[in-house]
């Protein structure tokens, strides 16, 4: 770890500490979630990944405090999460029942900034950079029903966007777009950090995904779930999507990250 990133990291924006959650059931209790502690630091980009059903979604509803925590704590900025923080926001990975299908694509942005009693010139223009920056220009007056289930994650992440959280949280955001979109908005995570200084969390089962977006993954293992390893990455520049995949110590990441989430599942 960098001297840079320990001193970040002793005031997190974000931090998990003996997390634990156990899912009451009519068939009694399931623990899903034993013991996980992790900080996320300021303007960070930070992957999580595990196997599927280890716990990542329900992490995810830990920390936007749309769901109880059994044991343990999630805090942003020192303070208890325990509800949804004004100062986040949510991608959900069941994209086709994040978006309000009575509104258009324009509208279904627009309704988180109307909190933000934002002048009308700035509301307008957030709209319209996100939703050209996801590649959905000229999209504005469709209705989620007439989109692709990749064109309405967009909306969805474009709707993210144009708020301006201070902490972005995606559950799988690009599974369902192709690859050359995949980049371009994983190339769009890394600018956003970079010009609005938000903090970012993302989980992915995508491996490759993972090493390119961040500065460090958290991996998840066992049942019910820990942290089995946290990993830094720096590629000491800025990552580009042809040079950045090509060098050796990501291939090398990567089959570390794989090797952990195999012994896991
Ligand atoms: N509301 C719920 N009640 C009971 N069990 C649940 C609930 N939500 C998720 N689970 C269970 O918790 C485990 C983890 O689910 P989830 O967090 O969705 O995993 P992941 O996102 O890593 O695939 C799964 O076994 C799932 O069946
Ligand atoms: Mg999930």
């Amino acid at each position: 770890m960098t001297t840079q990133s320990r001193s970040r990291l002793d005031a997190p924006r974000l931090s998990v500490k003996g997390l634990a959650k156990t899912y009451e059931t009519k068939k009694g209790a399931v623990p899903v979630i034993a013991d996980l502690t992790f900080d996320v630091a300021a303007a960070e980009i930070v992957c999580i990944v595990g196997p599927s059903g280890i716990g990542k979604t329900t992490l995810l509803k830990c920390l936007t405090g749309l769901q109880s925590i059994t044991a343990g704590r999630a805090e942003i900025d020192g303070h208890p999460i325990d509800g949804p923080p004004e100062e986040m926001a949510l991608v959900f990975q069941e994209y086709t029942r994040s978006l309000m299908p009575w509104l258009t694509v324009e509208k279904n942005v627009r309704l988180p900034l109307k909190h933000l009693r934002l002048p009308k010139r700035e509301q307008e223009e957030r709209i319209s950079s996100a939703l050209a920056a996801v590649g959905l220009a000229g999209a504005e007056q469709k209705y989620p029903w007439q989109l692709s289930g990749g064109m309405q994650q967009r909306v969805a992440i474009a709707r993210a966007i144009a708020y301006r959280p201070e902490v972005l949280i995606m559950d799988e955001p690009f599974a369902s777009v192709d690859a050359q979109t995949r980049f371009e908005l994983e190339d769009l995570c890394l600018r956003i950090r970079e010009q609005f200084g938000m903090t970012i969390v993302v989980v992915t089962h995508d491996i490759d995904e993972a090493v390119y977006l961040s500065d460090r993954v958290v991996v998840l293992g066992e049942r019910p779930a820990r942290v089995t390893r946290v990993l830094e990455i720096d590629f000491g520049g800025p990552r580009d999507q042809i040079t950045t995949r090509s060098i050796p110590e990501f291939a090398e990441l990567r089959t570390e990250i794989l090797e952990l989430i195999r012994k896991a599942g």
